[in-house]
């Protein structure tokens, strides 16, 4: 029981505020703490701050960073640094300062700088990742007023967007650091401001274009003076430590902090089981996911002999308190651990947290294990040594602790002269990721000889702890350091550390591959330095073999490259205004979204942040365990004994529909995924209901049949929807003709909307009427309205739901939020309580599906110059159990399969797959990104087919003129050519050719690559009524104006611009006018916000309500042109007009019918094309992105700030799908990835090194709002450019060693496939096994 009177009193600051807590709950995280608290504070202040956001937490997305402050008792100096406040346990604050970023400025008072430039330099979107962003950035200015962009990199490194593509966010550190941001526009040689006067820039005349999106000199100067300062208070209680142990008793657990290491070690005799918590980084994760539990938790904080760091002539000792960031500063010279997490994590963790914890793929211990560090312990008993090896690493009794002892320091000896020490490490992407493998390596080289007289070899990843080649390593003693020993001790290392084709992690024969690659890297660094030695030491030359001297030639010498980190930069080129446009009208001007400076002050409100309501419960989800199972019994009285459970809700519920037939909110009788929801559980607190649900008991009976993959879907022949067919010319009679035919396979993999906002919903019922508000994180809160009337049988006009904004939707948010909705008004309804519900990022993950996995066979008949004359491409793409989207998706598909290609015989096919997994659904691009790479993957074959560039296979295929698409729609691609022809130049794309393939004859194991993709990309739905908006406009008699319509803010910025829109056709400025949420009591019926059509319909919607309210007052300004709109008002009010005015538009016309294959069902087209190149480490598969250039077609852009931040972050997100984001499945069909460790969307360090993106001067298209187009979803599919130009390095790899160049693609090109499609010597010793043999960790369901 919790017992606040025995407690101490647990004093920290907040903000600069004194915070004095007696019953503070152990298990409670500073996020918990910070974002609910209620508990009067002194002087009667209420905490709640809502700034900082949940996302994930387990510390992996940043979203949560705040600051906190401590004075360092061994340097004497308060040190400032960024934590992530969801593993931060409360208790672990004791005499900290606490800075959250409502502490750093505010609107209402003064905002600080790094909230201004972030919000001033567009770079929030959504804005929910923001604060995190500008935790971080502050924290680095704190400790760097004038940080170098290296530092900015590093310091971002842990925080996720999954928005903005980061450019613009770096872009706003920047202004901070000291080396100028010049134009960066390489490879033209030119700076893009320097166009001369007779130059045409590709872009158009100098003064139409413009590359600044917002005005650095506006910005107010930093001034470190300013900020708040360490609190006196605990500078004294840090200067007169207390030497008494504080303990906190909550419920369950107690914390207990001794202030001696005396006392602490007393402690650990009396509680030998209780962990000592450091940085929680560890231990927090495994209690949430793992559910360990420990009642007593020991916290060493307060012990300074923990933090020491001895220099002595034979090593370093490092304290065991010490943080990884602090380890990384000591140990710069031997170890880079900037790739070991965000430095969140990195200043957290401590480094005996680190060794104790012994994580399989531990960063750190692979190389301490070969360096022989040793681990000093201390106990009541006194202290005593072990080695950090093998034994340690793996756990065994006799190496290990005891129960009583605590690891005080790592002592790490130098290294010696002759002795070479290296670390390795592949993960998903570069940084904030844990390795796939790494490795630790040490050779002692006999002196002046090549001869081994020690080697040590350790590896991470490859089994349940570390792995040290002990016996491989004994076995070459002696042996010269050449290429016969490397051929040795690859075969000994694949003996040893042998990995099961089951393992764990799967990913096996990569896994082995890196085994016997770092190997060879390290080989190679030996013979490198080696020759560096030889040459200091002319003595020893006689002692080498000279043949072995001479190996590592120019070529080979790029194996040992790594990629380094580099600072994005770029330019961003749009279309200036008519030069004669009133300065008051906005559209057409970078104008920074409306609630970026909220969003950077955490004053922004989502839909959580609602403050509690009275008597208001929360709702956690019980979910299937199994694929396909019919439901025995449900016993939910367990979970109903716990306290504060109120009730468990399940079908039986429901008083009015359960969902569809085939897709229920809670599954009756059978199950037909993991994840499926079948009850939900309400209680008094968040934490409470979650456990409940784990008391629910569930008996099932499997049933048959289970199918998870496409290819048992089309055996089963298990169909959501009928297939989808398109054809044109005579397919079968041009094949006939043709030179050449070749078929093929693409896989693509799913995605995950890693919205960085997980679903949420806050039900709250009225006493009246059975009115119910729903406040709701959705793009379509007219369908969450209908879908609770239909649940609760009550009539829609009894159900409000608001929308204030949205942290990341991206298709997610379409559909699934309904269910939510539904669920958690059904608890409101049955217990009359207000209801919140909050998915935590594992259940978001697992439960709510995304996009959906393609696999697809082409077949396509050419002339020998690259003609395709015939394409035969038939889809399938995973819907999982039940219809969603998956019709409309498989729709989409085929209608955009042809991309940009005019191709006179076709026949697209496809169907959507019915298999028992979590249900796919609307996903950014709707199909067309997996679609329409088959389409670009068969052009790259036929390329390579004819020996041909890909480009030109491209460039001979695209439409040219006035056409006909396969459904006979008609239009003009000339601005997709002008698009295609641009993007060539500005990238100066044959030059850059030529020097990737001198780069290529000079490097054999770093290969670069480069591509450049055409896109035709169809707006809108396929459907007339869908494209229906409607606006409401009120003006109030100050002349202030109100703006509601049917589009939902989800960080595209949609509200910024209708505001632009309802400033020019009322001619005031954008200040007067104000959006405050969306609702369907003001604009009922509106169609989701997706499509990319958001701004443009309700553009035409807003425009309609402002032209009638104009019209309305035209009679009085006629009469009183000199006066002010003010005036007006005033009059109209007086003269009885209405001031209010609903505009409607109809919607554009667009229809499909699929009988007969043809139709007009997109309004209009967006074109554009994308250049990347790559270059890639053909022993690991890494790849470094080194320049992006995009030429987008935006039209008459309403506002380019926003769209080009559209372009930038669908790119961005487009590059994950097809680089880095793969799900996996185990062969039960339970999603693996549920959260960003397991799941890797693209980091700050993913951004290409240079990113330049261009909207086309503007061409028109008279159909849409002020001729702008709509850019949410297109710039997806360029980020497939990335993809081809890794598959374009692959492919001269396998030119270069003779391998077939026709393997089969398979996206996303993770760092796994790039290496095992690398072939070589390494590849090709690894032990392979039989597929029959062994079941597979995880399953391919593509
Ligand atoms: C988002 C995220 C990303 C990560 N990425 C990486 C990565 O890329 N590479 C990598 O290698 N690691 C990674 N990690 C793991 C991280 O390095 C470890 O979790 C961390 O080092 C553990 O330190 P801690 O202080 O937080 O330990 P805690 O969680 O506080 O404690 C862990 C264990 O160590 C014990 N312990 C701590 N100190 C002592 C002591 N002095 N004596 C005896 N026992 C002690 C505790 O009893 C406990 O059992 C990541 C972790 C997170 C959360
Ligand atoms: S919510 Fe804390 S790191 Fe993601
Ligand atoms: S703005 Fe970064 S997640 Fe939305």
């Amino acid at each position: 029981m919790r017992c606040a009177s025995r407690s101490d009193e647990l004093v920290f600051f907040v903000n600069g505020r004194k915070v004095m807590e007696r019953n503070v709950d152990p298990e409670g995280t500073l996020l918990t703490f910070l974002r609910k608290n209620w508990t009067l504070l002194s002087k009667s202040w209420l905490l709640r701050l809502t700034g900082t956001k949940y996302a994930c937490g387990r510390g992996g997305c940043g979203a949560c960073t705040v600051m906190v402050s401590k004075h360092d008792p061994v340097s004497r100096k308060i040190r400032h640094f960024s934590v992530t406040a969801c593993l931060m346990p409360i208790c672990s604050l004791y005499g900290a300062a606490v800075t959250t970023v409502e502490g750093v400025g505010s609107i209402k008072t003064r905002l600080h700088p790094v909230q201004e430039r972030i919000a001033k330099s567009h770079g929030t979107q959504c804005g929910f990742c923001t604060p995190g962003m500008v935790m971080s950035m502050y924290t680095l200015l704190r400790n760097h007023p004038q940080p170098s962009e290296e530092q900015l990199t590093e310091a971002l490194g842990g925080n996720l967007c999954r928005c903005t593509g980061y450019r613009p966010i770096l872009e706003s550190g920047r202004t901070f650091c000291m080396e100028s941001n010049s134009c960066q526009q390489k490879g033209t040689g030119k700076c893009c401001l320097d166009w001369g006067e007779n130059d045409s820039s590709p872009l158009g005349k100098k003064n139409e274009i413009c590359t600044k999106l917002f005005a650095k000199e506006e910005f107010q100067s930093l001034d470190p003076t300013q900020e708040l300062i360490f609190p006196p208070e605990l500078l004294r209680m840090a200067e007169n430590p207390e030497k008494r142990t504080l303990t906190f008793y909550g419920e369950r657990v107690t914390w207990i902090s001794p202030g001696t290491l005396k006392d602490l070690l007393e402690l650990k005799v009396k509680h030998p089981e209780a962990p000592l918590v450091v940085g929680n980084t560890s231990l927090g994760p495994a209690m949430k996911s793992q559910r360990q539990f420990h009642p007593v938790l020991l916290s060493p904080a307060r012990i300074s002999e923990l933090s020491m760091v001895t220099k002595t002539s034979d090593g370093l000792t490092i304290g065991a308190g010490c943080s990884l960031a602090q380890t990384q500063d000591i140990l710069a010279e031997r170890i880079h651990l900037r790739s070991l997490a965000g430095q969140q994590i990195r200043n957290m963790a401590s480094l005996g947290g680190h060794v104790i914890s012994r994580h399989c793929c531990s960063d750190l211990n692979p190389v301490l294990a070969v360096s022989n560090a040793t681990l000093n312990l201390i106990s009541e008993e006194g202290t005593r040594q072990i080695p950090l090896n093998e034994h340690f690493l793996a756990g065994l009794a006799s190496a290990d602790l005891k129960p009583e002892e605590i690891l005080e320091s790592v002592h790490i000896p130098h290294s010696q002269k002759w002795e070479f020490v290296s670390a390795f490490r592949q993960a998903q992407c570069q940084q904030n990721a844990l390795p796939h493998v790494n490795a630790g390596m040490r050779v002692l080289l006999k002196e002046g000889t090549d001869s081994i007289e020690d080697l040590s070899i350790a590896y991470g990843g490859v089994g349940a702890a570390t792995i040290s080649a002990h016996r491989s390593c004994q076995q070459l003693l002696g042996r010269r350091w050449n290429e016969l020993m490397l051929d040795e001790a690859c075969r000994l290392l694949l003996d040893e550390v042998s990995l099961p084709g089951s393992a764990p992690g799967g990913r096996v024969e990569f896994k082995r591959t890196l085994v016997v690659s770092f190997l060879f890297k390290f080989y190679l660094e030996v013979l490198q330095e080696l020759k560096k030695l030889v040459k200091l030491f002319s003595v020893a030359v006689g002692a080498l073999d000279s043949r072995h001297r001479s190996e590592v030639s120019d070529q080979f010498l790029s194996a040992l490259e790594d990629f380094p980190v580099t600072i994005p930069q770029g330019v961003q080129t749009y279309q200036n205004v008519d030069p004669h446009q009133p300065l008051q009208d906005p559209v057409g001007r970078p104008i920074m979204h409306l609630s970026a400076l909220k969003h950077a002050t955490g004053e922004a409100m989502f839909c959580d942040d609602i403050p509690v309501v009275d008597k208001e419960l929360f709702m956690a989800l019980v979910t299937s365990s199994r694929a396909h199972a019919k439901i025995i019994s449900i016993d939910v009285s367990k979970a109903l004994e716990l306290p504060e459970v109120v009730d468990v809700i399940t079908a039986e519920d429901i008083p009015g529909t359960n969902g569809a037939e085939g897709d229920k909110l809670l599954a009756v009788e059978e199950v037909t995924c993991v994840g499926q929801i079948i009850c939900a559980v309400v209680a008094e607190t968040d934490v409470q209901a979650k456990r409940a649900t784990e008391k629910i008991e569930i008996t099932y009976e499997d049933l048959e049949p289970v199918i998870f993959t496409i290819k048992d879907a089309i055996k089963h022949n298990s169909f959501l929807c009928p297939e989808k067919k398109l054809e044109q010319g005579n397919v079968e009679e041009a094949f006939e003709k043709v030179d050449q035919i070749i078929e093929g396979e693409v896989h693509v993999g799913g995605q995950e909307h890693f919205y960085m906002e997980t679903q949420r919903v806050l039900v709250i019922p009225k006493t009246e009427d059975k009115e119910l508000d729903i406040y709701v994180s959705t793009q379509d809160p007219a369908h969450v309205q209908k879908t609770v009337s239909s649940t609760l049988n009550i009539p829609i006009n009894r159900i409000t739901c608001h929308v204030k904004r949205v942290g990341g939707g991206f298709g997610g948010k379409v559909g699934k939020p309904a269910v939510f909705g539904a669920i958690a008004a059904v608890g409101a309804i049955k217990t009359g309580h207000p209801i919140r519900l909050v998915l935590d990022r594992e259940d978001d993950m697992l439960i709510t599906g995304g996009r959906h996995p393609l696999f697809g066979k082409y077949k396509v008949g050419f002339t020998n110059n690259g003609r395709i004359k015939a394409l035969d491409i038939e889809c399938y793409i995973n819907g999982g159990c039940t219809l969603d989207d998956s019709e409309l998706v498989t729709e989409f598909l085929i209608l955009k399969l042809e991309n940009a290609y005019k191709i006179r015989n076709l026949r697209f096919r496809g169907r959507a797959c019915m298999t028992n997994l979590p249900s796919n659904t609307a996903f950014r691009g709707f199909g067309f990104p997996q679609g329409a790479l088959v389409t670009e993957s068969c052009i790259t074959a036929v390329a390579a087919k004819c020996g041909l560039p890909p480009e030109k296979i491209r460039e001979k295929n695209m439409y040219k003129t006035v056409d006909k698409t396969i459904y006979k729609q008609a239009f003009n691609p000339e601005t997709l050519i002008r698009c295609w022809n641009e993007c060539l130049d500005k990238s100066s794309f044959h030059s850059r050719r030529m020097q990737v393939e001198e780069f290529n004859k000079k490097n054999y194991w770093k290969k670069k690559g480069i591509a450049i993709i055409p896109m035709k990309f169809s707006v809108g739905f396929a459907a007339t009524s869908y494209h229906q908006a409607a606006a409401l406009v009120h003006i109030y008699t100050d002349g202030s104006v109100l703006v509601t319509h049917g589009g939902n803010e989800l960080g595209q910025g949609i509200h910024t611009k209708m505001l632009q829109v309802a400033s020019r056709e009322l001619k005031i400025p954008m200040s007067y006018i104000h959006i405050s949420e969306t609702s369907t009591a003001t604009v009922p019926n509106t169609i989701a916000t997706a499509a990319s059509v958001g701004a443009d319909v309700n553009g035409r919607a807003v425009q309609n309500a402002c032209q009638i309210l104009l019209k309305r007052l035209e009679p009085i300004i006629k009469k009183h042109p000199e006066g002010t709109w003010e005036n007006w008002i005033e009059a109209a009010f007086e003269q009885r007009i209405s001031l209010s005015a609903t505009g409607y538009f109809r919607g554009y016309k667009a229809f499909m019918d699929w009988e007969k294959g043809v139709g007009d069902p997109f309004p209009y087209y967006v074109y554009g094309a994308a250049c990347s190149e790559v270059e890639i480490d053909c022993l690991t598969g890494a790849h470094k992105k080194i320049r992006t250039d995009i030429i987008m077609d935006a039209c008459c852009s309403l506002n380019p700030a926003i769209d080009i931040g559209q372009i930038e972050g669908s790119f961005i997100q487009g590059m994950g799908l097809y680089t880095t984001e793969e799900l996996k499945y185990s062969p039960e069909g339970i999603l693996y990835s549920r959260s960003p460790d397991e799941y890797k969307i693209p980091t700050i360090t993913d951004v290409p090194e240079e990113f330049n993106v261009s909207l086309l001067p503007s061409s028109q298209t008279p159909l849409t709002i002020y001729s702008s187009k709509g850019l949410g979803e297109s710039g997806m599919f360029l980020g497939s450019s990335v993809f081809f130009a890794i598959a374009d390095a692959v492919a001269t790899v396998r030119r270069e060693r003779d391998i077939a160049e026709d393997f089969m693609v398979q996206s996303p090109a993770t760092p796994e496939r790039v290496r095992m499609a690398c072939a070589d010597r390494f590849t090709k010793m690894i032990p392979r096994d039989d597929p029959e043999t062994f079941k597979p960790w995880s399953i391919p369901i593509a």
